[in-house]
């Protein structure tokens, strides 16, 4: 095969908004790791992504402002949440419908990005809440974005702390260039589709294990090894020996390490000595630790976030939904992007099936022809 698999290596498009290059990651040139480090708040990493400059002082007190008064949903998206948040299916698999949802009880051709990501926020929160029998809640207007989606879900309003580690949270994950997600929303993009319809067939891609959906399968792996009362690593020998993939390591790009895995670990670590979790956190050290050492391979951003969520006290088939929160301000940027753009999406294939057969030869409907 003289073709790279899975559009590995191969550059599609170019993009102002995000690059992994030599594996570090930047959002419009600026360093992530930098912006976790300084504190950035997510309304300002989505004003970021979105304009690819930095808000004002100014100009990010009106967007926080804008974002957070439109953290409200239509009584009627309520009444159907209400039914559909409790069906029996996968919290990811509410989700897409929540996102089709809201693109048909808002207005699909005017809905603008910033009432559109408040929305998703809204609505992620509250099927979290409907599906933990919690009333719904209503926006406060005193907090930011981060931290009203954090009390939306989990009925607790944040502190200092808390607030920060979270923010952190939400823009490690808002964006990350051409990642199957974003780039299944490019493509939708590029029909000239609507917005919320991109949005659908990113979430559809990301609920995959091997993209969003790994979260909730390193906690599973964590509970599989409580619960039978395992040695992390005899746990972890035995699924490679199997074939199995260990979920929460490996990555496309970061082959010498996914620089947001490294800044979620000391959040994870601190808000599992926080909540008596450090047992959880020991486990995933050991097994971090042998998996470099035996295969190279090292953690990515799925795998401290597991742990996170977990402290934060939400259920682990939640967790994709927190990453599709995040990640919606970076799917948005890139529809915006793509719509710019013009350009189809329209990739070729090499054919590798049988050739010159004959129909009228083959067919068993002969009395057709
Ligand atoms: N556990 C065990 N082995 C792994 C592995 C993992 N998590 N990730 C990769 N490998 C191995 C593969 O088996 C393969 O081995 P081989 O060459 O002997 O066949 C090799 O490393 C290359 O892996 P491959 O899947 O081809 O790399 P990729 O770049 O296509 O895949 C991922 C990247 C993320 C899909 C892959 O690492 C993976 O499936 N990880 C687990 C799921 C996960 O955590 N996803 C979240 C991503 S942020």
């Amino acid at each position: 095969m003289d073709h790279p698999r899975g559009l590995a290596g191969i550059v599609v498009d170019e993009t102002n908004i995000s690059s992994t290059k030599n594996e570090k990651l930047t959002y419009a040139g600026y360093s992530v790791e930098e912006m976790a480090k300084a504190h950035a708040s997510f309304e300002e990493v989505a004003f970021l992504l979105w304009k690819t400059r930095l808000p004002s002082k100014q100009e990010l007190d009106d967007f926080r402002k804008d974002l957070v008064s439109k953290m409200v949903l239509p009584a009627e998206t309520i009444r159907l949440l209400l039914y559909i948040a409790k069906e029996p299916q996968h919290p990811m698999s509410i989700l897409r419908t929540t996102t089709s949802l809201l693109g048909t009880t808002n207005d699909v051709d005017h809905d603008e990005p910033p009432k559109i990501l408040a929305k998703m926020l809204t609505a992620i929160a509250a099927i979290i809440r409907i599906r933990d029998d919690e009333p719904f809640l209503e926006v406060d207007p005193n907090l930011g974005v981060a931290d009203n989606f954090l009390y939306m879900m989990i009925g607790k309003k944040p502190d200092a702390e808390l607030s920060q580690m979270f923010n952190t949270v939400m823009i490690l994950h808002a964006d990350h260039e051409f990642n199957a997600s974003t780039f299944t929303a490019r493509v939708v993009a590029s029909t000239f589709s609507d917005y919320y319809s991109c949005l659908t067939a990113a979430v559809c891609a990301l609920k995959g294990p091997l993209h969003g959906g790994a979260n909730e399968r390193v906690f599973e792996m964590l509970m599989d090894i409580v619960d039978n009362d395992e040695d992390p690593i005899d746990f972890v020998k035995s699924e490679i020996a199997r074939g199995r993939k260990i979920m929460g390591f490996g990555h496309r790009i970061y082959k010498h390490g996914d620089p947001r895995a490294y800044i979620l670990k000391g959040i994870a670590e601190r808000l599992a000595e926080q909540t008596d979790n450090m047992g959880l956190y020991n486990i995933q050290q050991q097994i971090a630790d042998y998996m470099l050492e035996t295969t190279g391979l090292h953690p990515n951003v799925d795998y401290y976030t597991a742990l996170i969520y977990h402290c934060l006290g939400l259920e682990k088939e939640t967790f994709t939904l927190v990453f599709a929160a995040c990640r919606t301000s970076g799917w948005l940027a890139h529809v915006m992007e793509q719509r710019r753009e013009k350009t189809l999406i329209r990739p070729n294939s090499v054919y590798v099936g049988p050739t010159g057969r004959s129909y009228i030869e083959d067919t068993c409907v002969k009395e057709a022809l």
